[in-house]
């Protein structure tokens, strides 16, 4: 049998999250009216200390929500050069919203705030573009799945409140990050107005993210959602999923970091470098790694001429990972 190494995302619902979304309760959620929906939101608002939250389709809908409540038209928000946003939204920040980004660059995704504060422009009337917000990504994807120390978030949050901008968190995989390090999720949301979290990765749901925030940037959200055909009706069954995969998937996510330090070991890498579930190896020959895996039945996913990705994920077993470990090691 293939182990898919790809990414997180290729997970099945298990027969459990089946059964539970086949009994959930449903109404119509543009109506406000889906009860699992909003059992959903105020669950995934509580456990980031926000107001409120808004069930969106994907992770890209939830954080083009999310940075247009802190960024209008014509302002520009500051990330890392690898963060999702600007790497593999496709532009739909610059599309949708209108805002432009500028970019500081860290290999481990890293929140550097000397580079942020000398790139901060505040609002100098006709002449320069004003920043009004600061996006980070926790654990970071394309830097390989790294936690941002919860001092140097706290350390943005002060700095961002001194000139007034927003803070947005890519929590994607947010449940990694506090799983690996032990942090709670709301000391994550305390440090930051407003994020996007997804059930549709680690957490094994078929479907699903959330943007959190205050009240009124969730009411306003709602209204763009629907704008963009994001508006949905009985999606309780998929809310069901999101709501299962909290009660049952989050502590086991330190099992897929385990079977990660176990990938990076037979890839001769240094398994302490490995914080979460994604493991980058460089590799000059990553398209005959790729295909070698392939012959030995792991996929793996190459990231750019010189590197390959591995990811964790629910439906790899202990078993399967040291199975993978075996091929990979003999590559
Ligand atoms: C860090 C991060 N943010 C956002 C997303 C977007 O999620 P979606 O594919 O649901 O749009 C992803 C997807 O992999 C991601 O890795």
């Amino acid at each position: 049998m293939t182990i898919d190494l790809r990414s997180d995302t290729l997970t099945r619902p298990t027969a459990e999250m089946r059964r539970t979304m086949a009994d959930a309760e449903v109404g119509d959620d543009v109506y406000g009216e889906d009860p699992t929906v909003l059992a959903l939101q105020r669950r995934v608002a509580e456990l980031f200390g926000h107001e409120d939250a808004l069930f969106t389709p994907t992770g890209s809908m939830a954080n083009v929500l999310a940075v247009a409540s802190l960024v209008s038209p014509g302002q520009e928000v500051l990330c890392e050069a690898s963060a999702h946003i600007a790497r593999a939204e496709l532009g739909a920040h610059g599309a949708i919203t209108g805002l432009t980004m500028r970019t500081w660059r860290h290999p481990r995704g890293q929140v550097d705030l000397e580079a942020i504060a000398d790139m901060y422009a505040p609002d100098m009337g006709p002449f320069f573009v004003r920043t009004t917000g600061v996006s980070v990504e926790n654990t970071h994807n394309f830097a390989g799945g790294t936690v941002l120390p919860i001092d140097d978030l706290r350390a943005l949050r002060t700095w961002a409140d001194s000139v007034g901008v927003g803070v947005h968190l890519d929590g994607a995989r947010i449940w990694n990050a506090h799983v690996a390090s032990g942090v709670p999720l709301a000391e994550y949301g305390a440090c930051v107005d407003v994020l996007s979290v997804c059930l549709s990765k680690g957490l094994g749901a078929p479907v699903g993210s959330l943007m959190v925030g205050s009240a009124a940037a969730v009411a306003e959200a709602r209204v763009r959602r629907k704008r963009m055909g994001g508006g949905m009706r009985q999606v309780g069954i998929l809310a069901a999923a999101g709501l299962h995969a909290l009660d049952h998937h989050v502590e086991r996510l330190a099992d897929d970091h385990a079977h990660a330090r176990l990938l990076a070991e037979a890839c001769g890498l240094d398994p302490a470098t490995v914080e979460t579930n994604i493991v980058v190896v460089p590799r000059d020959d990553a398209a005959d790694f790729v295909a070698g895996a392939r012959a030995g039945g792991v996929l793996v996913a190459p990231v750019g001429p010189r590197a390959v990705r591995l990811v964790t994920h629910l439906d790899v077993t202990r078993e399967q990972a040291e199975q993978a470990a075996e091929v990979l090691r003999g590559l």
